[in-house]
């Protein structure tokens, strides 16, 4: 399909990441988006981009052929009566909302309307997005469609809609895992003798590092440590210390409980 304009309905944390992602991005023009939100206040930004905001979802959504749904789960079902009218066969409709499945979209919206699920995370603002994509019996064209917006703002890994649960935690809500982590780096770098600002700046890199190791050379973590850990040297010392300490038991735990937390 050709993608004439994008919606995104609810242009808050996630919808801004997208929406900053996707401006001056080579596959698609600033003028293809439309953002809303009720309170337009902290999306002006988007306009000197060339971005239309807009409070009114059914004109925003008129006007475009793909609509993100990026409000709240509480709000989505409300959203969803209110542009019901707007969104026409043809439409694709994706929602980055967590816990409501597929049909339950197309239940307010209509079946014939093609729903897919999205999980991005920030990243997006960065164009490091990763986004897990669900469709239930989408055309490969419509699928292609919502992949092409998210490879735009980073990478998709196309799974069942089962997993979008788990794709929530590990992906978005780890973001927030890894910053904690990084954040913790730098108060004992701090504790060691560099300043916050250096110490960050050496955290930042280190990370950023570790993580080309993996993507780049598509290793295994364990081999990479490997290298680090000289017999008897400080590096293992320290990884022992943090392991009797809980580190990787209390990252799983952390992660099992998120996902609870979103099933319960
Ligand atoms: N944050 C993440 O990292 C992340 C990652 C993946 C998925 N998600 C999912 O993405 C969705 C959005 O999350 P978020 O963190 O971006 O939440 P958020 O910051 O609260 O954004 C939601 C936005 O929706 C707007 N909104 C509420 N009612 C609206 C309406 N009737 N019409 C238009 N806009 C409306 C709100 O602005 P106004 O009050 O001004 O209208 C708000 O800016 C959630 O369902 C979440 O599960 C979030």
């Amino acid at each position: 399909m050709n993608i004439s304009k994008i919606a995104i309905i609810g242009c808050g944390n996630l919808g801004l990441s997208i929406a900053n992602g996707l401006i001056d991005n080579p596959t698609f023009d600033n003028s293809d988006l439309i953002a809303t939100r009720r309170n337009l206040e902290p999306i002006q930004e988007l306009k000197s981009h060339g971005v239309q905001i807009t409070s009114d979802n059914n004109k925003a959504v008129q006007e475009a052929n793909v609509i993100i749904l990026s409000v709240k789960p509480y709000n989505v079902l409300n959203v969803c009566k209110e542009i019901k009218g707007s969104v026409q066969k043809g439409n694709i409709v994706v929602s980055t909302v967590t816990g409501i499945s597929i049909d339950q979209i197309q239940e307010a919206l209509g079946s014939d309307i093609s729903v897919l699920r999205v999980m991005p995370n920030t990243a997006a603002d960065v164009n490091e997005s990763v986004t897990c994509i669900a469709d239930k019996g989408a055309s490969n064209e419509d699928y292609q469609a919502v992949a092409d917006i998210f490879n735009a703002i980073g990478n998709t890994i196309r799974i069942s809609e089962d997993l979008m649960e788990a794709a929530t935690v590990l992906g978005a809500c780890g973001i927030a895992y890894v910053l904690r982590f990084m954040r913790a780096m730098v108060q004992g770098g701090i504790q060691i003798g560099f300043d916050a600002k250096t110490a960050t700046a050496i955290v930042n890199q280190t990370v950023k590092g570790a993580s080309q190791l993996l993507i780049q050379n598509g290793m295994h973590p364990e081999y990479e440590i490997d290298k680090v850990t000289t017999p008897k040297g400080c590096t293992i010392v320290g990884i022992n210390e943090m392991e009797h300490n809980g580190f990787s038991s209390s990252l799983i735990k952390g992660i099992v409980a998120s996902y609870e937390a979103i099933e319960k």
